[in-house]
């Protein structure tokens, strides 16, 4: 059977995480990013967020964590929690084959979806289910990728999940990244402590932090949001950069034939990317040549839409193309004249008309009657008063795409070489997904323009790397695919966001 896009994202996330654990802490915290990545595709604009509940085997709780010592060393013949393994780490699996002998896992849980159990309550239930109860949880320690969330508010579905995690009486909490929610942001820990509860956090931040850049983006409001006068740092979407280029950077041959340049494996991944952490607040976006030429739909699949369905309510039928269309994300063309939509495009047609949004610059007569005519047929126009083709112009549309009523937390950009390029150039990108196909393409359409406009000389000490990088060998399933293997290369243009990590 092939595997699903959520599957083949997951493989992804997990194939970025460090290969080598330096510690106890670390496996239980690698195995709650394990476990939230099992949310993909359906917890926005909740986080990702998975939680391990173990008791360790033979030794009291406080005699176990008070051994690794301040300093993580870990003395006697038994690992310790903060101990390093072995010069350089040890692999999970290797740590895994341990684990059953040092500890007793009681249960574990992951958020689901957005409105589902959290994952401290879902890790309750399955302990509950195991047979275990507070007694048992007084020797435990709840792992968690986030700081367990504090406050009640009307929007929120769920309880509290300090104050369940406090009547259940466990012993210790420790988590990887502090909630940058304000509403929480340390007060979950404070709240643990207070009721006497052994907390820890910062470890495995980084890797942690990685798997949640969409939701740390959303909650904190863009990084500078005590300087929101200026629309660079005002809030906006996550914005992830996907490539499909052969080994000469060419996402095109010169005739413009780029379908398909990459593989069904690689395709179903962007159909993943498409739905980020819940299509609902998700958008695709292209150029209006990339529109005009390819007439692409944009969409998730129905077969995809079904998985991303929990509860497989969603019938294929065609009275249920409106529903469908609802969960379909948004698609964003950026056309200053909006030339592209007198053609006869998907975009502008069928049910999911409703989830497209057209951006285009106010300043032609032409452009105005036709964003009149979009908005007859039910198409979102945002109308700017700055030019497309400028930074502020980008960051003007990002800043209106995550504004009601589109409220988008994550826009993944597609294409083509022009618009994706002067992303680039203004900064404006987040992370880029670099599909590569062992293949040369000779002349053929780049993939991207030049991001150093106007600049003669560009030093290779000045060029754009990326940080935190990673590459993947995409296995294709040979009976559905002739073509080359792929590779892909993922990264971080910029720092990626750490929440703070001590309290
Ligand atoms: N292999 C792949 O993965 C892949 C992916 C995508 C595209 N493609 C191929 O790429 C080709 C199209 O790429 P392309 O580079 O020619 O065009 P593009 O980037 O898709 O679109 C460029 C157009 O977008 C508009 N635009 C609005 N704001 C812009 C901005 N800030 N920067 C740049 N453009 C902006 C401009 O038109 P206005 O000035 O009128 O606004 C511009 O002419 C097609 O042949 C398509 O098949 C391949």
């Amino acid at each position: 059977m092939t595997d699903s896009p959520l599957t083949l994202l997951r493989r992804h996330y997990l194939h970025c995480l460090p290969s080598r654990l330096r510690n106890w802490h670390e496996f239980w915290l690698y195995r709650c990013l394990e476990l939230a990545l099992q949310g993909l595709g359906r917890v926005a604009p909740n986080p990702l967020v998975g939680a391990v509940l173990v008791r360790p085997r033979g030794r009291p709780l406080a005699r176990f964590l008070s051994e690794e010592g301040e300093q993580g060393q870990g003395q006697g013949p038994e690992p310790q929690p903060g101990q390093t393994t072995a010069s350089g780490g040890e692999s999970y699996s290797r740590l895994e084959a341990d684990c059953a002998r040092y500890f007793e896992v009681l249960g574990q849980g992951y958020h689901a979806a957005c409105g589902q159990l959290h994952a401290e309550a879902a890790a309750f239930a399955d302990a509950a289910r195991n047979g275990y109860g507070p007694k048992d949880f007084q020797e435990a320690i709840l792992y968690c990728n986030l700081e367990p969330c504090s406050f009640r508010a009307a929007s929120k579905k769920q309880p509290p999940c300090c104050e369940q995690v406090v009547q259940r009486r466990v012993g210790a909490v420790i988590f990887a990244n502090i909630d940058p929610n304000p509403e929480v942001a340390g007060r979950g820990a404070s709240e643990l402590r207070r009721a006497g509860l052994i907390v820890r956090s910062g470890d495995f931040a980084l890797p942690s932090a990685s798997v949640n850049q969409i939701f740390f983006r959303h909650i904190t409001g863009g990084r500078g949001r005590k300087a929101a006068d200026n629309v660079l740092n005002a809030p906006r979407p996550w914005v992830s950069l996907k490539l499909a280029q052969s080994l000469d950077a060419c996402i095109a041959t010169k005739s413009g034939d780029s379908r398909w340049i990459s593989g069904p494996k690689a395709r179903a991944m962007v159909q993943a990317l498409r739905a980020g952490h819940s299509a609902k607040y998700s958008a695709v976006t292209v150029g209006c040549s990339t529109l005009e030429a390819d007439d692409p739909s944009l969409l998730l699949r129905p077969a995809f839409l079904q998985e991303l369905s929990h509860s497989g309510e969603i019938a294929l039928s065609p009275e249920n193309q409106k529903r469908l269309a609802c969960r379909q994300p948004w698609r964003v063309v950026w056309d200053s004249q909006l030339r592209s939509s007198s053609l006869p495009l998907q975009f502008y047609s069928g049910p999911e008309r409703e989830r497209s949004i057209a951006i285009y610059h106010r300043d032609n007569p032409e452009g105005a009657e036709r964003a009149k005519v979009l908005q007859q047929k039910g198409i979102a126009a945002i109308g700017l008063e700055v030019p497309l083709h400028s930074t502020e112009g980008l960051a003007r549309g990002l800043a209106e795409l995550s504004r009601p009523p589109y409220n988008i937390q994550h826009l993944l950009l597609e294409g083509g070489a022009q618009l994706a390029g002067s992303f680039l150039a203004a900064g404006l990108v987040d992370e880029v997904y670099c599909f590569i196909s062992q293949r040369f393409i000779g002349a053929g359409l780049r993939s991207l323009q030049d991001i150093h406009p106007g600049q003669e000389r560009v030093l290779l000490s000045e060029s754009l790397q990326l940080r935190h990088n990673s590459s993947m060998r995409i296995v294709e399933d040979r009976d559905g695919w002739d073509g080359p293997e792929e590779v892909l290369c993922h990264g971080y243009p910029n720092e990626i966001f750490i929440p703070q990590t001590q309290i």
